[in-house]
């Protein structure tokens, strides 16, 4: 990959280059060292060029790292932000810089347009949690229940469920169900995390959880409060409930960034993926983030190289069998109607 990419683009470290890119540069020089700019501003020039011969938006999740999220993205959200932009997108091409489901979902949503992921093995541990067969046998285990899914799942089990859900909008999805008893899947923790704040319903969940938010401990949250007392911990409802607790605040990828952003607490600690902290620390100066540092594997996997690859090459192609798309279509489709007419 490097060597052909490298024969097609000048893609040497570029010092000279990279401070003519002073302006994208400053969105993120607490975290990127100009040496490391210099690595990153080729990519960068050669990725922005490439996508508008291409005709090619680029759809980045909040956990993409700095110089993707600043340097080639061209929206960047939450997982219900993302979905509902994909709705709107006018160019052919969408390049995913975020994980399989996600590309997934601009998919069904744009069966007519050319959707690429720049790594297929970008995956996630939710959406691998629960199959179609899993569904059933919830509905097998609660006649009647309706089954809220959350986004961070494959085609067929959105295509299986009756609405979907993300952590922005989970709360009014469950809500807005007429069943008593709610069948959420695949991620327990944000099941019992909706369930508090849903006391008139019966909740209950498949047993799936996210690889980076169940590593936070509520013990660690404590120990870390004696230290730093000053610290305002930020939580994402994919952690654990008793973490959830103990923490000031909780909150799906982009009302994290809002709370941050509108707060600006002189200390905070971000108990989600690590690169949300890296990518907002220059638009709040004051704030001084604090670790744990968590990443995820997955969206790890997603680098600049593989970008450029993948518009280079237009691969690798997402596609969703037709009737299996209706279907998560109209899961994800509802759901959006849901949250727009809670607003
Ligand atoms: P958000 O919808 O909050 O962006 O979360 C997506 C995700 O995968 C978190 O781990
Ligand atoms: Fe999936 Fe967790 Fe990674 Fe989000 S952070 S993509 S839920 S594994």
């Amino acid at each position: 990959m490097r060597a052909t990419l490298a024969e097609a683009y000048d893609l040497a470290p570029d010092l000279a280059l990279a401070e003519r890119m002073a302006d994208i540069h400053a969105r993120m020089a607490r975290v990127v060292p100009l040496a490391d700019w210099a690595l990153h501003a080729p990519y960068v020039a050669a990725i922005n060029a490439l996508k508008a011969e291409r005709g090619a938006v680029i759809l980045a999740h909040n956990y993409m790292r700095p110089e993707i999220y600043h340097g080639v993205a061209d929206v960047v959200g939450d997982s219900l932000q993302l979905a509902i932009e994909a709705t709107r997108v006018e160019a052919q091409v969408i390049v995913q810089a975020g994980v399989h489901f996600m590309a997934e979902t601009s998919k069904v949503l744009n069966p007519a347009k050319t959707v690429l992921i720049p790594d297929t093995q970008a995956g996630c541990s939710l959406a691998d949690a629960i199959t179609p067969a899993g569904i059933a046998e919830m509905r097998a285990r609660y006649p009647g229940a309706p089954v809220v899914s959350y986004v961070n799942t494959t085609a067929e089990v959105k295509a299986a469920s009756d609405v979907c859900c993300t952590s922005s909008n989970a709360v009014q999805i469950v809500r807005a169900q007429e069943a008593d008893t709610v069948i959420m899947t695949p991620d327990r923790y944000l099941a019992q995390n909706v369930a508090a704040q849903v006391p008139e319903k019966n909740v209950v969940w498949w047993d799936g959880s996210c690889i980076v938010h169940e590593r936070f401990t509520a013990a660690d949250l404590r120990s870390f409060r004696e230290h730093a007392p000053d610290t305002r911990i930020i939580a994402h409802p994919e952690c654990p409930p008793d973490v959830v607790a103990a923490s000031d605040f909780a909150g799906s990828t982009a009302a994290i960034i809002d709370y941050v952003s509108t707060e600006r607490p002189a200390a905070a600690m971000l108990l989600t993926e690590c690169s949300m902290a890296a990518n907002i620390a220059d638009a709040v100066p004051g704030v001084d983030f604090r670790g744990p540092c968590n990443l995820c594997p997955y969206m790890q996997m997603i680098t600049l190289e593989k970008i450029l690859w993948s518009l280079h090459t237009m691969t690798h192609e997402v596609t969703v069998d037709p009737a299996v798309s209706e279907g998560a279509r109209r899961a994800v489709e509802r759901m959006i109607e849901l949250s727009s007419a809670a607003k």
